[in-house]
């Protein structure tokens, strides 16, 4: 059975048939879900997940997207709620230049990712960190805070994935590794010992070969688990299983 580390399923694409798909998720072999917190405002609905379905977890945190947005009561909304039994991380918080290129920005950015790095450290959870060309950066503040976490979709090259490693972190592998131009995240994957490897999706987004462009569900896990065995030459049920006992050890969900 496969643990989805970082979904979105409060995300408005699941709207019409959000009920109907996740009561499918057992059947399609989906054991668990971190249902992840980005947006201001948006804490509530991962809230509601996670006491509707059991096997939902969440993360809370604000995505870098939103840092300008933030206030001293979402830290204070993000700390009581880190207190919840089923929430299992801080996340998804970090640092995204792509999108943002004023240096006034990254000062924002930086500055509550931070913050959220110091909750999960004083909280004694792993993060979940999102970073877009902002290798260097990323990188020097995880530095600073070596407890445990994941980076999700992990995008920069074998060297920095070697940085993280050292430290103990966890790669999130998602539908990217199944395309055939991702040639530095293959490259990583068979680098990165599977013991440091989680699956995640990021639904609704970045469906894997042979679904890529359309709406992406926990339910294609199995293509991305099948991409990583094929990189590693060891079976897609290895996969599956060392990558959920990883998920279970860093996020405290054994059972
Ligand atoms: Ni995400």
């Amino acid at each position: 059975m496969i643990i989805d580390t970082h979904a979105h399923y409060d995300d408005e694409a699941f709207d019409t048939d959000r009920e109907a798909l996740l009561m499918s998720m057992y059947d399609g072999g989906i054991e668990k879900i971190v249902n992840v917190c980005a947006s201001v405002g948006g804490f509530q609905d991962t809230v509601d997940l996670m006491e509707k379905y059991p096997f939902i977890y969440g993360a809370v945190g604000i995505h870098p997207d939103d840092a300008d947005k933030m206030k001293q009561e979402t830290l204070d909304e993000i700390r009581r709620l880190s207190h919840m039994d089923k929430m299992v991380a801080i996340g998804e918080i970090g640092l995204d230049y792509y999108w943002h290129k004023e240096e006034e920005e990254h000062q924002i950015q930086k500055k509550m990712f931070r913050a959220q790095l110091d909750i999960a450290r004083e909280e004694k959870l792993p993060f979940m960190i999102h970073s877009r060309e902002a290798a260097e950066d990323t990188l020097n503040i995880v530095r600073e805070y070596m407890q445990g976490g994941i980076i999700h979709c992990f995008s920069y090259s074998r060297e920095i994935a070697a940085e993280y490693l050292k430290m103990g972190l966890y790669l999130g592998i998602g539908g990217v590794v199944t395309f055939k131009n991702a040639k530095k995240l293959k490259e990583t994957v068979q680098y990165a010992p599977l013991s440091q490897l989680v699956l995640e999706t990021d639904c609704p987004y970045m469906s894997p070969e042979p679904n890529r462009g359309k709406r992406n569900s926990s339910l294609n896990l199995p293509y991305v688990a099948q991409a990583i065995a094929e990189l590693k030459g060891i079976t897609a049920e290895e996969v599956i299983d060392v990558t959920r006992q990883n998920a279970e050890k860093l996020l405290g969900i054994h059972q």
